[in-house]
C-alpha cells in the first residue's frame, strides 16, 4: 500500500512540468468543477436545548447565538424557521425542573423531551426528523451520565449495567412520543444493545439508533454543560468517555456499536478528531458516520468571529468542509441553522 503510493507520487514528480495543478485552480468555474467535497442541507443536524421552567428563550452566554427554548410557540417558530431554511433534522437536549440521584425525569413519560417530541411531531410530521439524545447527565443531581454507586472507601463508580437499563427505558418513552432517532451519548458498554432490544420488544423496530460511539473525554464540552446545567458535581467523565490519546480504540467502540445494532455511528468532537473520523470511515465505509462539532468548537470559532479575527462564513464553511472531507456523512453543529442559508456561497468563496 505504502509502496504503491510512493511509486505513484514519484511518477507525478518526474513528469513536472507536464503536471501543473494550478491549471485547475485558475477560475471559480474550474475550481467548482473539480471540487471533491460538497455540503448539502441534508447533511446537518441542529442541536436544540429545551428547558422546562421558562416561558421566554434564554440566551446561552458561552454559546453566542444559541438559546434554551421554552416548550411553547417560541420553540415552534424557531423550528419553523429551521425547516423553511432547509434544515431537515434536530437533536433534542432537555433541561428538566426536577433532578435526582437516578435521573428519573429522563424516563418520565411526561418529561420535557417526551413532551417536546410530541409537540414537534404533531406540528411538523414528516417534514422534520426528530432525534433525541439519550443520557442521564442532564437529569441527575450529581451530573454523571449514569447511576453513581458509592463504595465503602469513599470512592464511587458510575455503574454500567443499571445505567443501560435506564437508557433503554428512556429510549422507549421517546419512541412512544414519536421520536425518529435515539442517540445514546453516555458511553456505557452495551448501551446500544440494551436500547435496540428494548425498542424492538416494545414494537419500535423502526426507530433508528445513532450511537455516540467514539465520544472523547473532551474539555470542549464546557459550554454545553453550562447550557444544560449538566457538569458533574464531583469527579469527571474519564471512566466512561474515551481518552483523547487514543485513535485506534475508536474502531473497537464503533465495531461494537455496529454489532449491537447502531444504524449511524458518531465521532465527537469533530474538528479536533478529524483523524478518527477518517479512520472510522475507511474501516466502516458502509455505515453512515456522523461527527459532532461540539459546543467548545462552536464557541472557539464564534469568539474569534466576534472579535473580527475570522471571517464568519469562510471560517464556518471551511470547518464543516474539513469534517466532511475527513469522512463524516452527517454533521451535528450549532451552525446548522445559519449555514444552510449561505451554503451556495461555497461556490464563490472557495
Ligand atoms: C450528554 C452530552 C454531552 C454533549 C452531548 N451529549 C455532554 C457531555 O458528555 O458532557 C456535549 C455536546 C457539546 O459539547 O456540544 N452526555
Amino acid at each position: 500500500m505504502v509502496v504503491t503510493e510512493s511509486i505513484r507520487l514519484r511518477s507525478y514528480l518526474f513528469n513536472y512540468p507536464v503536471t501543473r495543478p494550478r491549471r485547475l485552480r485558475s477560475n471559480v468555474l474550474i475550481r467548482n468543477m473539480v471540487a471533491e467535497t460538497m455540503l448539502r442541507p441534508d447533511d446537518f443536524i441542529m442541536p436544540i436545548f429545551v428547558r422546562e421552567d421558562i416561558n421566554e428563550p434564554e440566551p446561552i452566554k458561552s454559546l453566542p447565538g444559541q438559546y434554551r427554548w421554552p416548550l411553547n410557540d417560541e420553540l415552534l417558530n424557531f423550528v419553523d424557521q429551521l425547516v423553511s431554511s432547509g434544515v431537515r433534522s434536530v437533536i433534542l437536549f432537555g433541561i428538566p425542573e426536577h433532578k435526582d440521584e437516578w435521573g428519573s425525569s429522563a424516563y418520565d413519560e411526561h418529561g420535557i423531551i417526551q413532551r417536546t417530541i410530541r409537540f414537534l411531531k404533531d406540528s411538523f410530521e414528516d417534514k422534520l426528523i426528530v432525534m433525541a439524545d439519550v443520557c442521564l447527565c442532564e437529569y441527575t443531581d450529581h451530573g454523571h451520565c449514569g447511576i453513581v454507586k458509592r463504595l465503602p472507601d469513599g470512592k464511587y463508580v458510575v455503574d454500567n449495567d443499571s445505567t443501560i437499563e435506564l437508557y433503554a427505558k428512556t429510549a422507549v418513552t421517546y419512541a412512544e412520543a414519536g421520536v425518529d432517532v435515539v442517540a445514546p451519548s453516555g458511553m456505557m458498554d452495551g448501551q446500544v444493545k440494551a436500547i435496540r432490544e428494548a425498542l424492538d420488544r416494545a414494537g419500535f423496530s423502526d426507530v433508528a439508533i445513532m450511537a455516540y460511539s467514539a465520544k472523547y473525554a473532551s474539555s470542549f464540552y464546557g459550554p454545553f454543560r453550562e447550557a444544560a446545567a449538566s457538569a458533574p458535581k464531583f469527579g469527571d467523565r474519564r471512566s466512561y468517555q474515551m481518552d483523547p490519546r487514543n485513535a485506534h480504540e475508536a474502531l473497537k467502540e464503533v465495531a461494537m456499536d455496529i454489532n449491537e445494532g447502531a444504524d449511524i455511528v458518531m465521532v465527537k468532537p469533530a474538528m479536533l478528531y478529524l483523524d478518527v473520523i477518517r479512520l472510522v470511515k475507511q474501516n466502516f465505509p458502509e455505515v453512515p458516520l456522523a461527527a459532532y462539532q461540539v459546543s467548545g468548537e462552536y464557541a472557539m470559532l464564534k469568539a474569534a468571529i466576534m472579535n473580527g479575527w475570522l471571517d464568519e462564513r469562510k471560517a464556518v464553511l471551511e470547518s464543516l468542509i474539513a469534517i466532511r472531507r475527513a469522512g463524516a456523512d452527517l454533521i451535528i453543529t450549532y451552525f446548522a441553522k445559519d449555514v444552510v442559508n449561505y451554503l451556495d456561497e461555497i461556490e464563490k468563496l472557495f
